[in-house]
């Protein structure tokens, strides 16, 4: 699903060189834990949660093997949920390799229930599946869940059950409907839990990861986004030599904090281009002009193509011709400018973990699906890529960027189309005209959101401009103006999404200035459609 660096940022299918697909050049200096993702639904979660508590996590596809897992180091290993029945046909095996590794295993759900039929135990289809909140009742503690209150909550998702732990393991707790929610093994390194400890449903989960990663594993607790900047600096430094290096600066987070620490670590060896193609939001072009060239004093080429784009977008209606048109015109004038900068021979890419993992599964290429790539670049140019953003995930990227003294009002900017306000004047052309009336009440929208102190609690809140005018009466005359659609929305990563309640005194401000302040609109209406069936954007 896209993030917002597959949403903003340029992100294109560009073929790695010399690197797998899964290669995400982790931290030397500290502790790492692999994550086996055995297909559930949080085994990313599981990851964001271990790092949460100080260590370096990966999440691979189960399938990787015990030597790919190995070549990492790891001090500890967890098995993540699945969808799966154990006893189902083609469903995930454990590589008995893994528990040759010599390091502790933590099974997670599906992961428990492996290690428990691997191993001699007993998993059986139970009558009732067991969804939702739970009651965990402690009989013994051990190290795994040492110092926990004896009953607490937890969250499950399961069917099948674990009515014996395997031999030489001790059982640690049951649940409403599982007779064995927790074992452990201290001697063979082995543990194993029901429940799921990423969820917030589990209020004592963080601390029974806190557990198995400081007290079974040993990690020592010294991760945080903010430790990789001097790594990567060396990193980059090593890689680009005294080399060219290009960047196309879109203004989002991702590809913000990926040029600036390629800057920290090679200065004015980078040029970063930033096409304003003039679909931008109220202001943003010269936001970035002004933090990268004049604050961070970085090399910027700032294209003004708002013409060229514009017509390019004349006459064209249909949506997809749209973003064809800006697309392969984006494409163009990158190309010309990186031309006219001679000889870089890298190109910086803000991807993301979450780009990493779903391109993953080992295919040497990283891909994003094509409807989210326009703005981005084509396969076939000829750069060798610099990603230094490739080993986190997103809300660790926005905590780099915040570290590196990004603005705030960068750190936290919404994801925002590649097309920009071409694609929120539905239905009609974007001409000028439009694309202003739109950036205009889209401003309005944006400042009472973040007086409201809504804006970081939205995924993403715009403006659309149907082509279509209403009736209306504004002072004692008729009017016939255009209709404001408000979209405001919560999501965590766009594949789903659900409209935001906004309160009501907030969308009567809006609506009050938007119909006040803009001549051509006299009427505004609310978009109370979630994802799905809906989509976030209207075309
Ligand atoms: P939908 O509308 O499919 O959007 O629910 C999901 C996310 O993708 C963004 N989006 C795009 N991003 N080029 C982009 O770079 C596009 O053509 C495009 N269409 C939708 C959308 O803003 C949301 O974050």
């Amino acid at each position: 699903m896209p993030a917002e660096g597959v949403v903003t940022d340029a992100t294109a299918a560009v073929e790695l060189v010399g690197e797998s697909a899964l290669d995400v050049a982790a931290p030397t200096a500290t502790d790492e834990v692999v994550v086996l993702d055995y297909g559930g639904q949080y085994s990313q979660l599981i990851a964001r949660r271990v790092r949460e508590c100080g260590v370096f996590s990966e999440l691979l596809p189960h399938h990787v093997g015990a030597e790919e897992v190995a070549r990492r180091k790891p001090k500890g290993l967890i098995l993540s949920g699945g969808p799966a029945s154990v006893y189902a046909d083609g469903a995930p095996r454990l590589d008995k390799a893994l528990l040759e590794l010599g390091i502790p295993v933590l099974g997670i759900c599906y992961g428990m229930q492996l290690l428990a039929v691997s191993l001699g135990g007993k998993v059986e289809g139970a009558e009732v599946g067991e969804f939702g909140r739970s009651e965990l009742h402690v009989s013994e503690h051990g190290r795994l869940l040492a110092g926990l209150p004896s009953e607490q909550t937890c969250w499950m998702s399961h069917r099948d059950t674990v009515f014996e732990p395997p031999a030489g393991t001790m059982a640690l707790a049951s649940s409403t409907a599982s007779p064995v929610a927790a074992f452990e093994s201290v001697e063979k390194g082995l543990y194993g839990i029901q429940f799921h400890p990423e969820v917030v449903h589990t209020p004592y989960g963080q601390d029974v990861l806190k557990r198995f990663l400081v007290d079974v594993c040993a990690c020592e607790t010294t991760w945080s986004p903010a430790s990789i900047v001097e790594e990567q600096i060396e990193r980059i430094r090593a890689q680009v030599g005294d080399g060219k290096v290009i960047c196309g600066l879109s203004g989002g987070v991702d590809s913000s904090v990926a040029a600036l620490l390629v800057h920290r670590a090679i200065g004015d060896q980078l040029t970063c281009v930033f096409v304003d193609h003039g679909l931008m939001r109220k202001n943003e072009g010269a936001q970035v002009v002004e933090t990268f060239r004049d604050h961070f004093k970085v090399p910027l080429v700032p294209v003004d193509a708002e013409e060229r784009f514009l017509d390019k977008l004349a006459g064209v209606t249909d949506p997809e011709t749209k973003r064809k048109a800006i697309g392969a015109e984006f494409i163009r004038v990158f190309e010309e400018e990186a031309a006219r900068l001679g000889d870089a021979k890298y190109l910086v890419q803000g991807t993301l973990y979450s780009d990493v993992i779903e391109s993953g599964g080992g295919t040497g290429a990283s891909t994003i699906k094509s409807h989210h790539n326009v703005g981005g670049l084509p396969e076939d140019l000829q750069f060798e890529l610099v990603e230094p953003l490739r080993a986190l995930f997103k809300d660790e990227v926005r905590a780099v960027g915040a570290e590196l003294g990004l603005p705030e009002r960068m750190v936290w900017r919404q994801p925002f189309p590649g097309p920009g306000l071409a694609i929120r004047i539905v239905g009609g052309e974007a001409t000028k005209a439009r694309l202003d009336l739109l950036r205009d009440a889209d401003a309005i929208l944006q400042d009472e959101i973040r007086k409201a102190g809504l804006y970081r609690e939205l995924w993403q809140s715009f403006c659309v401009l149907p082509d279509i005018r209403t009736v209306g009466v504004q002072g004692d005359e008729r009017t016939y103006g255009y209709v404001v659609v408000i979209r405001a929305v919560t999501s965590d990563d766009a594949m789903t999404a659900d409209w935001a309640r906004l309160p009501y005194d907030l969308l009567e401000q809006i609506a009050a200035r938007m119909i006040g302040e803009l001549r051509e609109v006299n009427r505004v209406v609310l978009d109370i459609t979630s994802k799905p069936p809906g989509t976030i954007e209207w075309e």
